[in-house]
Protein backbone atom coordinates (compact mmCIF):
# COMPACT_ATOMS: atom_id res chain seq x y z
CA UNK A 1 0.00 0.00 0.00
CA UNK A 2 1.53 3.77 -1.22
CA UNK A 3 1.68 5.82 2.25
CA UNK A 4 0.09 8.84 2.36
CA UNK A 5 2.08 11.97 1.68
CA UNK A 6 2.75 14.44 4.03
CA UNK A 7 2.58 18.41 4.16
CA UNK A 8 6.38 19.38 2.50
CA UNK A 9 8.40 20.73 5.04
CA UNK A 10 9.53 24.36 4.86
CA UNK A 11 13.20 23.34 4.22
CA UNK A 12 12.07 22.13 0.56
CA UNK A 13 9.13 24.21 0.40
CA UNK A 14 10.49 27.81 0.03
CA UNK A 15 13.64 27.36 -1.69
CA UNK A 16 11.79 25.37 -4.54
CA UNK A 17 8.93 27.94 -4.36
CA UNK A 18 11.82 30.41 -5.44
CA UNK A 19 12.97 28.83 -8.29
CA UNK A 20 8.93 27.64 -9.19
CA UNK A 21 10.06 29.35 -12.79
CA UNK A 22 12.29 26.93 -13.44
CA UNK A 23 10.99 23.70 -12.67
CA UNK A 24 9.12 22.82 -15.78
CA UNK A 25 6.85 19.74 -15.69
CA UNK A 26 8.26 19.08 -12.07
CA UNK A 27 6.44 22.08 -10.06
CA UNK A 28 3.21 20.90 -10.01
CA UNK A 29 2.82 17.50 -8.00
CA UNK A 30 5.63 17.48 -5.31
CA UNK A 31 4.87 14.83 -2.51
CA UNK A 32 6.68 14.49 0.83
CA UNK A 33 7.04 11.43 3.00
CA UNK A 34 8.79 10.63 6.40
CA UNK A 35 9.64 6.88 5.37
CA UNK A 36 9.04 5.20 2.15
CA UNK A 37 10.40 1.41 0.95
CA UNK A 38 11.89 3.34 -1.73
CA UNK A 39 11.07 6.56 -3.43
CA UNK A 40 11.09 4.98 -6.87
CA UNK A 41 8.74 2.46 -5.55
CA UNK A 42 6.36 5.43 -4.19
CA UNK A 43 6.73 7.28 -8.09
CA UNK A 44 6.05 3.52 -9.59
CA UNK A 45 2.62 3.35 -8.46
CA UNK A 46 2.39 6.81 -9.25
CA UNK A 47 3.05 6.49 -12.72
CA UNK A 48 0.37 3.66 -13.22
CA UNK A 49 -1.92 6.60 -11.40
CA UNK A 50 -1.57 9.53 -13.06
CA UNK A 51 -1.38 10.29 -16.75
CA UNK A 52 1.69 12.88 -17.87
CA UNK A 53 5.02 13.37 -16.64
CA UNK A 54 6.82 15.33 -13.51
CA UNK A 55 5.50 14.09 -10.58
CA UNK A 56 8.09 14.38 -7.89
CA UNK A 57 8.29 11.56 -4.80
CA UNK A 58 11.02 12.74 -1.77
CA UNK A 59 11.54 10.58 1.44
CA UNK A 60 13.41 11.78 5.01
CA UNK A 61 14.17 8.07 4.79
CA UNK A 62 13.86 4.84 3.01
CA UNK A 63 13.70 1.68 4.83
CA UNK A 64 14.84 -0.66 1.48
CA UNK A 65 16.27 2.23 -0.79
CA UNK A 66 18.21 0.49 -3.88
CA UNK A 67 21.18 0.64 -6.21
CA UNK A 68 22.38 -0.49 -9.75
CA UNK A 69 22.89 -3.99 -9.98
CA UNK A 70 20.21 -4.71 -7.00
CA UNK A 71 22.36 -3.26 -4.47
CA UNK A 72 21.23 -1.97 -0.98
CA UNK A 73 21.57 2.03 -1.13
CA UNK A 74 21.39 2.99 2.71
CA UNK A 75 19.38 5.69 3.47
CA UNK A 76 19.04 6.69 7.16
CA UNK A 77 16.34 9.72 8.22
CA UNK A 78 17.74 13.53 7.05
CA UNK A 79 20.64 12.13 5.97
CA UNK A 80 20.99 12.21 2.50
CA UNK A 81 18.20 13.35 -0.34
CA UNK A 82 16.22 10.76 -1.71
CA UNK A 83 14.35 11.52 -4.67
CA UNK A 84 12.53 10.00 -7.72
CA UNK A 85 10.82 11.53 -10.14
CA UNK A 86 8.14 9.86 -12.91
CA UNK A 87 9.16 10.93 -16.54
CA UNK A 88 7.76 9.53 -20.07
CA UNK A 89 10.55 10.62 -22.46
CA UNK A 90 9.98 10.03 -25.82
CA UNK A 91 11.45 6.86 -27.26
CA UNK A 92 14.85 8.96 -28.87
CA UNK A 93 15.56 10.30 -25.35
CA UNK A 94 14.80 7.22 -23.06
CA UNK A 95 18.72 6.14 -22.79
CA UNK A 96 20.07 9.89 -22.24
CA UNK A 97 18.29 10.19 -19.07
CA UNK A 98 20.91 9.30 -17.00
CA UNK A 99 22.93 11.25 -19.03
CA UNK A 100 21.11 14.47 -18.68
CA UNK A 101 20.38 13.48 -14.83
CA UNK A 102 23.84 13.38 -14.31
CA UNK A 103 25.05 16.35 -15.79
CA UNK A 104 21.65 18.04 -14.03
CA UNK A 105 22.98 16.37 -10.73
CA UNK A 106 26.33 17.29 -11.32
CA UNK A 107 25.31 21.01 -12.24
CA UNK A 108 23.02 21.36 -9.22
CA UNK A 109 25.68 20.52 -6.52
CA UNK A 110 27.88 22.71 -7.49
CA UNK A 111 25.69 25.60 -7.76
CA UNK A 112 24.34 25.32 -4.59
CA UNK A 113 27.42 24.21 -2.42
CA UNK A 114 30.45 25.30 -5.03
CA UNK A 115 32.11 21.77 -4.87
CA UNK A 116 34.31 20.62 -8.10
CA UNK A 117 32.05 17.42 -9.28
CA UNK A 118 32.97 14.57 -11.71
CA UNK A 119 31.03 12.04 -13.65
CA UNK A 120 31.73 8.79 -14.33
CA UNK A 121 29.84 6.27 -16.29
CA UNK A 122 27.42 4.91 -16.18
CA UNK A 123 25.78 7.19 -13.64
CA UNK A 124 27.95 7.80 -10.53
CA UNK A 125 28.23 11.58 -9.36
CA UNK A 126 31.57 11.49 -8.03
CA UNK A 127 34.17 14.39 -5.89
CA UNK A 128 38.09 13.67 -5.79
CA UNK A 129 37.04 10.19 -7.25
CA UNK A 130 34.82 9.21 -4.57
CA UNK A 131 30.75 8.58 -4.85
CA UNK A 132 29.05 11.10 -3.89
CA UNK A 133 25.67 10.40 -5.74
CA UNK A 134 23.71 7.82 -7.58
CA UNK A 135 21.29 7.92 -10.26
CA UNK A 136 19.39 4.62 -10.85
CA UNK A 137 16.52 4.88 -13.96
CA UNK A 138 14.11 2.24 -13.64
CA UNK A 139 12.22 2.04 -17.27
CA UNK A 140 8.51 0.16 -17.36
CA UNK A 141 7.24 -1.03 -20.73
CA UNK A 142 4.21 -3.85 -21.07
CA UNK A 143 3.72 -6.60 -23.76
CA UNK A 144 0.78 -4.81 -25.09
CA UNK A 145 2.57 -1.36 -25.42
CA UNK A 146 6.52 -2.34 -26.25
CA UNK A 147 7.15 1.19 -26.05
CA UNK A 148 9.03 2.50 -22.54
CA UNK A 149 5.26 3.65 -20.94
CA UNK A 150 7.74 5.27 -18.15
CA UNK A 151 11.24 5.93 -16.21
CA UNK A 152 11.19 6.45 -12.61
CA UNK A 153 14.69 8.47 -12.22
CA UNK A 154 15.49 7.94 -8.48
CA UNK A 155 18.57 10.39 -7.38
CA UNK A 156 20.09 9.76 -4.13
CA UNK A 157 22.90 12.41 -2.47
CA UNK A 158 25.08 11.69 0.37
CA UNK A 159 24.72 15.03 2.20
CA UNK A 160 26.01 13.87 4.95
CA UNK A 161 28.79 11.19 6.15
CA UNK A 162 26.20 9.09 8.28
CA UNK A 163 24.55 8.93 4.39
CA UNK A 164 26.94 5.67 3.48
CA UNK A 165 28.04 2.51 6.07
CA UNK A 166 31.46 3.53 6.78
CA UNK A 167 33.24 0.56 5.79
CA UNK A 168 32.54 2.36 1.89
CA UNK A 169 34.68 5.61 2.94
CA UNK A 170 37.24 4.62 0.90
CA UNK A 171 34.64 5.02 -2.16
CA UNK A 172 32.48 7.27 -0.84
CA UNK A 173 31.97 10.99 0.50
CA UNK A 174 29.26 13.26 1.23
CA UNK A 175 28.70 17.21 0.76
CA UNK A 176 29.09 17.55 4.89
CA UNK A 177 32.51 16.23 4.67
CA UNK A 178 33.72 17.85 1.70
CA UNK A 179 32.63 21.47 3.09
CA UNK A 180 33.22 20.67 6.55
CA UNK A 181 29.51 22.82 6.84
CA UNK A 182 25.54 21.52 6.85
CA UNK A 183 23.82 21.72 3.81
CA UNK A 184 21.00 23.09 2.77
CA UNK A 185 19.20 20.18 1.41
CA UNK A 186 16.45 22.49 -0.04
CA UNK A 187 18.39 24.59 -2.28
CA UNK A 188 20.52 21.27 -3.16
CA UNK A 189 16.59 20.09 -4.35
CA UNK A 190 15.56 23.37 -5.78
CA UNK A 191 18.86 23.37 -7.76
CA UNK A 192 19.12 20.16 -9.01
CA UNK A 193 15.57 19.97 -10.11
CA UNK A 194 15.69 23.09 -11.59
CA UNK A 195 18.75 21.93 -13.77
CA UNK A 196 17.33 18.95 -14.78
CA UNK A 197 13.87 20.05 -15.51
CA UNK A 198 16.21 22.11 -18.24
CA UNK A 199 18.55 19.53 -19.41
CA UNK A 200 15.40 17.09 -19.45
CA UNK A 201 13.62 19.66 -21.95
CA UNK A 202 16.78 19.75 -23.98
CA UNK A 203 16.41 16.41 -24.80
CA UNK A 204 12.67 15.94 -25.39
CA UNK A 205 12.78 18.39 -28.04
CA UNK A 206 16.06 16.55 -29.49
CA UNK A 207 18.81 19.06 -28.29
CA UNK A 208 21.16 16.15 -27.46
CA UNK A 209 24.53 17.72 -28.11
CA UNK A 210 24.29 20.73 -25.38
CA UNK A 211 23.52 17.45 -22.80
CA UNK A 212 26.10 14.74 -24.28
CA UNK A 213 28.85 17.74 -24.10
CA UNK A 214 28.22 18.44 -20.69
CA UNK A 215 28.52 15.47 -19.67
CA UNK A 216 31.99 14.72 -21.49
CA UNK A 217 33.35 17.80 -20.05
CA UNK A 218 32.34 16.43 -16.27
CA UNK A 219 33.81 12.64 -17.12
CA UNK A 220 37.25 14.19 -18.77
CA UNK A 221 38.45 12.48 -15.57
CA UNK A 222 37.45 9.06 -16.17
CA UNK A 223 37.61 8.88 -19.92
CA UNK A 224 40.97 7.58 -20.81
CA UNK A 225 41.10 4.88 -18.34
CA UNK A 226 41.42 1.70 -18.56
CA UNK A 227 37.87 -0.29 -18.13
CA UNK A 228 37.13 -4.47 -17.65
CA UNK A 229 33.99 -6.12 -18.10
CA UNK A 230 32.11 -9.26 -19.23
CA UNK A 231 30.04 -9.57 -21.89
CA UNK A 232 28.65 -13.21 -22.64
CA UNK A 233 30.75 -15.00 -20.41
CA UNK A 234 34.00 -13.41 -21.79
CA UNK A 235 36.49 -10.85 -19.55
CA UNK A 236 37.14 -8.42 -21.73
CA UNK A 237 38.91 -4.79 -21.88
CA UNK A 238 40.24 -1.47 -23.21
CA UNK A 239 40.30 1.79 -22.91
CA UNK A 240 37.04 3.90 -22.44
CA UNK A 241 37.43 7.24 -24.76
CA UNK A 242 34.22 8.32 -25.46
CA UNK A 243 30.08 7.99 -25.26
CA UNK A 244 28.18 8.33 -28.14
CA UNK A 245 24.42 10.16 -28.57
CA UNK A 246 22.48 7.69 -27.14
CA UNK A 247 24.73 7.34 -23.97
CA UNK A 248 27.12 4.31 -24.85
CA UNK A 249 30.35 4.00 -23.25
CA UNK A 250 32.67 3.46 -26.48
CA UNK A 251 35.69 1.45 -25.98
CA UNK A 252 38.88 0.81 -27.62
CA UNK A 253 39.78 -3.00 -27.53
CA UNK A 254 42.78 -4.76 -29.21
CA UNK A 255 39.62 -5.91 -31.38
CA UNK A 256 38.46 -2.09 -32.49
CA UNK A 257 35.83 0.72 -31.02
CA UNK A 258 33.16 -1.54 -28.74
CA UNK A 259 30.14 0.51 -27.69
CA UNK A 260 29.25 -0.97 -24.23
CA UNK A 261 25.89 -0.19 -23.11
CA UNK A 262 24.43 -1.40 -19.74
CA UNK A 263 26.01 -4.25 -17.09
CA UNK A 264 28.80 -3.51 -14.48
CA UNK A 265 32.33 -2.50 -15.77
CA UNK A 266 35.37 -2.03 -13.56
CA UNK A 267 37.30 1.18 -13.56
CA UNK A 268 40.75 0.14 -13.81
C1 LIG B 1 23.45 3.68 -7.55
O1 LIG B 1 23.61 2.48 -7.31
O2 LIG B 1 24.41 4.43 -7.75
C2 LIG B 1 22.07 4.26 -7.64
C3 LIG B 1 21.56 4.76 -6.33
C4 LIG B 1 20.17 5.37 -6.41
C5 LIG B 1 19.59 5.69 -5.04
C6 LIG B 1 18.31 6.46 -5.15
S1 LIG B 1 17.77 7.11 -3.60
C7 LIG B 1 16.24 7.54 -4.31
C8 LIG B 1 15.83 6.40 -5.21
N1 LIG B 1 15.16 5.37 -4.46
C9 LIG B 1 15.86 4.24 -4.43
O3 LIG B 1 15.51 3.19 -3.84
N2 LIG B 1 16.99 4.37 -5.12
C10 LIG B 1 17.11 5.69 -5.70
Amino acid sequence: MTPRAEPLPFEFAEPLALVADRLGCFAGNILWYSEVTSTNDVAAVLAEQRPGEGSVVLANAQSSGRGRQGRPWVSPAGAGLYVSIVLRPPPHAVTLVTIAAGVAVADGIQTATGLDVQLKWPNDVQIGGRKVAGLLAEASSSTAVPSVQHVILGVGINVMAAAYPPEIASRATSLEGELGRPVDRGLLLAECLSSLAARYESLRRGDIAPVVGAWRARAAATLGRSVRWEAAGHACEGIAENIDDAGALLVRTAAGQVRVISGEVRWT
